[in-house]
Protein backbone atom coordinates (compact mmCIF):
# COMPACT_ATOMS: atom_id res chain seq x y z
CA UNK A 1 0.00 0.00 0.00
CA UNK A 2 0.99 3.41 -1.16
CA UNK A 3 -0.02 6.60 0.63
CA UNK A 4 0.82 10.16 -1.00
CA UNK A 5 -0.53 13.09 0.41
CA UNK A 6 -1.61 14.98 -2.81
CA UNK A 7 -3.11 18.59 -1.73
CA UNK A 8 -4.54 20.52 0.96
CA UNK A 9 -7.90 21.98 0.80
CA UNK A 10 -8.28 24.12 3.53
CA UNK A 11 -8.41 27.65 3.09
CA UNK A 12 -5.88 28.12 5.77
CA UNK A 13 -5.61 32.21 5.33
CA UNK A 14 -9.61 32.82 5.96
CA UNK A 15 -9.67 29.51 8.56
CA UNK A 16 -12.96 28.31 6.31
CA UNK A 17 -13.91 24.90 7.10
CA UNK A 18 -15.15 23.31 3.93
CA UNK A 19 -18.31 21.56 4.20
CA UNK A 20 -19.06 17.55 3.75
CA UNK A 21 -19.92 17.98 0.33
CA UNK A 22 -17.00 20.25 -0.79
CA UNK A 23 -14.55 17.45 0.66
CA UNK A 24 -16.74 15.06 -1.64
CA UNK A 25 -16.15 16.96 -4.67
CA UNK A 26 -12.26 17.24 -4.42
CA UNK A 27 -11.84 13.64 -3.39
CA UNK A 28 -14.05 12.95 -6.96
CA UNK A 29 -12.02 15.40 -9.18
CA UNK A 30 -8.43 14.04 -8.12
CA UNK A 31 -9.79 10.84 -9.48
CA UNK A 32 -11.49 12.27 -12.67
CA UNK A 33 -7.63 13.26 -12.90
CA UNK A 34 -6.69 9.26 -13.58
CA UNK A 35 -9.92 9.19 -16.88
CA UNK A 36 -8.31 9.36 -20.11
CA UNK A 37 -9.81 9.78 -23.49
CA UNK A 38 -10.89 6.49 -25.04
CA UNK A 39 -11.69 4.54 -21.63
CA UNK A 40 -14.49 2.24 -20.56
CA UNK A 41 -16.09 3.81 -17.32
CA UNK A 42 -17.80 2.51 -14.60
CA UNK A 43 -20.05 5.57 -13.57
CA UNK A 44 -21.00 5.53 -9.71
CA UNK A 45 -23.58 6.52 -7.68
CA UNK A 46 -24.36 8.77 -4.77
CA UNK A 47 -23.53 12.28 -3.99
CA UNK A 48 -19.98 11.98 -4.60
CA UNK A 49 -19.46 9.88 -7.35
CA UNK A 50 -22.16 12.78 -8.98
CA UNK A 51 -19.42 15.06 -8.65
CA UNK A 52 -17.12 12.68 -10.84
CA UNK A 53 -19.83 11.95 -13.23
CA UNK A 54 -20.77 16.19 -14.12
CA UNK A 55 -16.65 16.84 -13.77
CA UNK A 56 -16.22 13.98 -16.74
CA UNK A 57 -19.33 15.39 -18.40
CA UNK A 58 -17.39 19.12 -18.52
CA UNK A 59 -14.44 17.52 -19.53
CA UNK A 60 -16.16 16.06 -22.71
CA UNK A 61 -17.96 19.31 -23.23
CA UNK A 62 -14.30 21.06 -23.52
CA UNK A 63 -12.96 18.85 -25.38
CA UNK A 64 -10.60 17.43 -23.22
CA UNK A 65 -11.49 13.78 -22.90
CA UNK A 66 -12.42 11.84 -25.72
CA UNK A 67 -14.18 8.90 -26.58
CA UNK A 68 -15.57 8.09 -23.48
CA UNK A 69 -17.76 5.04 -22.70
CA UNK A 70 -20.18 5.24 -19.71
CA UNK A 71 -21.20 2.30 -17.67
CA UNK A 72 -24.00 3.41 -15.70
CA UNK A 73 -24.35 1.68 -11.74
CA UNK A 74 -28.06 2.78 -11.33
CA UNK A 75 -31.01 4.66 -13.34
CA UNK A 76 -30.01 8.07 -11.46
CA UNK A 77 -26.65 7.72 -12.50
CA UNK A 78 -27.70 6.87 -16.23
CA UNK A 79 -30.34 10.03 -16.39
CA UNK A 80 -27.08 12.60 -15.22
CA UNK A 81 -24.71 11.12 -17.36
CA UNK A 82 -26.95 11.29 -20.67
CA UNK A 83 -27.83 14.93 -19.05
CA UNK A 84 -24.17 15.65 -19.15
CA UNK A 85 -23.27 14.56 -22.22
CA UNK A 86 -21.93 11.41 -21.17
CA UNK A 87 -22.30 8.23 -23.76
CA UNK A 88 -23.48 5.37 -22.38
CA UNK A 89 -23.08 1.59 -22.78
CA UNK A 90 -23.65 -1.49 -20.93
CA UNK A 91 -22.11 -4.46 -19.15
CA UNK A 92 -23.52 -6.71 -22.19
CA UNK A 93 -21.70 -5.26 -25.04
CA UNK A 94 -18.50 -3.53 -22.57
CA UNK A 95 -17.70 -6.17 -20.28
CA UNK A 96 -14.63 -4.90 -18.48
CA UNK A 97 -14.21 -1.36 -17.42
CA UNK A 98 -10.90 0.55 -17.42
CA UNK A 99 -11.74 2.45 -14.43
CA UNK A 100 -14.60 2.73 -12.20
CA UNK A 101 -15.03 5.37 -9.90
CA UNK A 102 -17.48 5.39 -6.61
CA UNK A 103 -17.79 6.52 -3.06
CA UNK A 104 -18.44 4.25 -0.61
CA UNK A 105 -20.46 4.51 3.06
CA UNK A 106 -17.68 2.29 4.85
CA UNK A 107 -14.14 2.33 4.24
CA UNK A 108 -12.11 -0.25 7.13
CA UNK A 109 -8.11 -0.11 6.97
CA UNK A 110 -7.53 -2.84 4.29
CA UNK A 111 -10.02 -1.01 1.63
CA UNK A 112 -12.88 -3.03 2.45
CA UNK A 113 -15.92 -0.82 1.44
CA UNK A 114 -19.53 -0.83 3.17
CA UNK A 115 -21.64 0.00 -0.43
CA UNK A 116 -25.58 0.21 -0.78
CA UNK A 117 -26.54 2.95 1.49
CA UNK A 118 -27.92 4.40 -1.54
CA UNK A 119 -29.18 1.45 -3.00
CA UNK A 120 -27.14 0.49 -6.19
CA UNK A 121 -24.80 -1.78 -4.23
CA UNK A 122 -25.77 -5.04 -6.92
CA UNK A 123 -25.16 -2.88 -10.14
CA UNK A 124 -22.42 -1.27 -8.76
CA UNK A 125 -20.52 -4.61 -7.58
CA UNK A 126 -21.39 -5.98 -10.95
CA UNK A 127 -19.91 -3.36 -12.85
CA UNK A 128 -16.20 -2.62 -10.42
CA UNK A 129 -16.19 -6.27 -9.87
CA UNK A 130 -14.70 -5.98 -13.39
CA UNK A 131 -12.96 -2.83 -13.46
CA UNK A 132 -9.02 -3.12 -14.14
CA UNK A 133 -8.93 -0.32 -11.75
CA UNK A 134 -11.39 1.07 -8.74
CA UNK A 135 -11.17 4.53 -7.49
CA UNK A 136 -12.84 4.71 -4.10
CA UNK A 137 -13.66 8.27 -3.35
CA UNK A 138 -14.97 9.72 0.27
CA UNK A 139 -14.45 12.28 2.77
CA UNK A 140 -12.72 11.57 5.62
CA UNK A 141 -15.90 10.67 8.24
CA UNK A 142 -16.34 7.21 5.84
CA UNK A 143 -13.19 5.77 7.02
CA UNK A 144 -14.09 3.11 10.45
CA UNK A 145 -11.94 0.78 12.17
CA UNK A 146 -13.74 -2.09 11.07
CA UNK A 147 -16.95 -2.60 8.68
CA UNK A 148 -19.80 -2.18 10.95
CA UNK A 149 -17.91 0.18 12.65
CA UNK A 150 -19.76 3.65 12.05
CA UNK A 151 -22.73 1.51 13.72
CA UNK A 152 -25.29 2.68 10.31
CA UNK A 153 -26.51 0.33 8.20
CA UNK A 154 -24.91 -2.73 5.84
CA UNK A 155 -27.07 -3.27 3.20
CA UNK A 156 -28.36 -6.78 1.75
CA UNK A 157 -30.47 -6.39 -1.52
CA UNK A 158 -33.11 -9.43 -1.09
CA UNK A 159 -36.10 -10.90 -3.04
CA UNK A 160 -39.42 -9.44 -2.28
CA UNK A 161 -41.13 -12.83 -1.50
CA UNK A 162 -41.47 -13.30 2.37
CA UNK A 163 -38.84 -10.79 2.99
CA UNK A 164 -39.25 -11.21 6.45
CA UNK A 165 -38.17 -14.67 6.67
CA UNK A 166 -34.82 -13.97 4.93
CA UNK A 167 -34.51 -11.09 7.27
CA UNK A 168 -34.75 -13.72 10.23
CA UNK A 169 -32.35 -15.50 8.88
CA UNK A 170 -29.85 -12.66 8.12
CA UNK A 171 -30.02 -11.81 11.91
CA UNK A 172 -29.84 -15.31 13.12
CA UNK A 173 -26.54 -15.64 11.27
CA UNK A 174 -24.89 -12.55 13.05
CA UNK A 175 -26.81 -13.27 16.23
CA UNK A 176 -23.23 -13.28 18.10
CA UNK A 177 -23.30 -9.65 16.95
CA UNK A 178 -25.81 -8.71 18.14
CA UNK A 179 -27.46 -8.21 14.72
CA UNK A 180 -30.73 -6.12 13.79
CA UNK A 181 -32.45 -6.52 10.41
CA UNK A 182 -34.46 -3.47 9.45
CA UNK A 183 -36.78 -3.28 5.70
CA UNK A 184 -35.58 -0.30 4.19
CA UNK A 185 -38.54 2.25 3.40
CA UNK A 186 -38.87 4.38 0.71
CA UNK A 187 -37.80 7.90 2.45
CA UNK A 188 -39.86 9.22 5.26
CA UNK A 189 -43.10 6.58 3.89
CA UNK A 190 -43.82 3.55 4.98
CA UNK A 191 -43.68 2.21 1.85
CA UNK A 192 -40.89 -0.32 1.38
CA UNK A 193 -37.69 0.84 -0.86
CA UNK A 194 -37.44 -0.95 -4.39
CA UNK A 195 -34.34 -1.23 -5.45
CA UNK A 196 -33.54 -0.89 -9.32
CA UNK A 197 -33.92 -4.24 -9.93
CA UNK A 198 -37.58 -4.37 -8.27
CA UNK A 199 -35.56 -6.20 -4.74
CA UNK A 200 -36.03 -5.09 -1.36
CA UNK A 201 -32.69 -3.76 0.67
CA UNK A 202 -32.45 -5.20 4.40
CA UNK A 203 -30.14 -3.02 6.26
CA UNK A 204 -28.07 -4.99 8.92
CA UNK A 205 -27.04 -3.34 12.27
CA UNK A 206 -24.23 -4.51 14.35
CA UNK A 207 -23.14 -4.14 17.85
CA UNK A 208 -19.82 -5.80 17.38
CA UNK A 209 -17.44 -6.35 14.81
CA UNK A 210 -18.44 -9.48 12.55
CA UNK A 211 -15.07 -10.38 12.24
CA UNK A 212 -14.01 -12.59 9.34
CA UNK A 213 -15.61 -10.58 6.19
CA UNK A 214 -15.12 -13.80 3.86
CA UNK A 215 -16.97 -16.09 6.00
CA UNK A 216 -19.47 -13.46 6.36
CA UNK A 217 -20.19 -12.38 2.74
CA UNK A 218 -19.86 -16.61 1.68
CA UNK A 219 -22.77 -16.99 4.99
CA UNK A 220 -25.11 -13.98 3.29
CA UNK A 221 -24.64 -15.44 -0.41
CA UNK A 222 -25.41 -18.47 0.57
CA UNK A 223 -28.98 -17.92 1.40
CA UNK A 224 -31.70 -18.32 -1.02
CA UNK A 225 -33.48 -14.90 -0.96
CA UNK A 226 -30.43 -12.55 -0.94
CA UNK A 227 -29.63 -11.38 -4.18
CA UNK A 228 -26.42 -9.60 -3.01
CA UNK A 229 -25.12 -7.31 0.21
CA UNK A 230 -23.09 -4.17 0.30
CA UNK A 231 -19.57 -5.76 1.73
CA UNK A 232 -17.51 -4.40 -1.07
CA UNK A 233 -14.02 -7.20 -0.19
CA UNK A 234 -11.20 -6.49 -1.89
CA UNK A 235 -11.90 -4.60 -4.92
CA UNK A 236 -10.75 -1.35 -4.38
CA UNK A 237 -7.32 -1.10 -5.80
CA UNK A 238 -6.90 3.38 -5.19
CA UNK A 239 -8.74 4.90 -2.23
CA UNK A 240 -8.85 9.19 -2.47
CA UNK A 241 -9.50 10.53 1.15
CA UNK A 242 -10.15 14.50 1.08
CA UNK A 243 -10.13 16.07 5.10
CA UNK A 244 -9.65 19.37 6.15
CA UNK A 245 -5.74 18.20 6.03
CA UNK A 246 -5.59 17.32 2.39
CA UNK A 247 -6.53 14.87 -0.20
CA UNK A 248 -4.61 10.92 0.57
CA UNK A 249 -4.39 8.98 -2.45
CA UNK A 250 -3.28 5.58 -1.33
CA UNK A 251 -3.03 2.63 -3.88
CA UNK A 252 -3.33 -1.22 -2.79
C1 LIG B 1 -24.89 3.92 -3.35
C2 LIG B 1 -23.55 3.85 -2.72
C3 LIG B 1 -22.84 5.14 -2.51
O1 LIG B 1 -21.62 5.10 -3.16
C4 LIG B 1 -22.63 5.34 -1.05
O2 LIG B 1 -23.89 5.27 -0.43
C5 LIG B 1 -21.94 6.66 -0.75
O3 LIG B 1 -22.84 7.69 -1.02
P1 LIG B 1 -22.46 9.21 -0.87
O4 LIG B 1 -21.37 9.49 -1.84
O5 LIG B 1 -23.73 9.95 -1.19
O6 LIG B 1 -22.01 9.46 0.55
O7 LIG B 1 -23.03 2.83 -2.39
O8 LIG B 1 -25.47 2.64 -3.42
Amino acid sequence: VSTQPSSSPTNRASKVLLTQDELKKIAAYEAVKFVQSGMVLGLGTGSTAKHAVDKIGELLKQGKLKNIVGIPTSNVTRDQAISVGIPLSDLDKHPIMDLSIDGADEVDPHMNLVKGRGGSLLREKMVEATSKKFIVIVDESKLVKYIGGSGLAMPVEIVQFCWKFTLSRLEMLFMEAGCVGKLRKFGDSEEPFVTDNGNYIIDLYFKKDIGDLKAASDAILRLPGVVEHGMFLDMATTLIVAGEHGVRVTNK
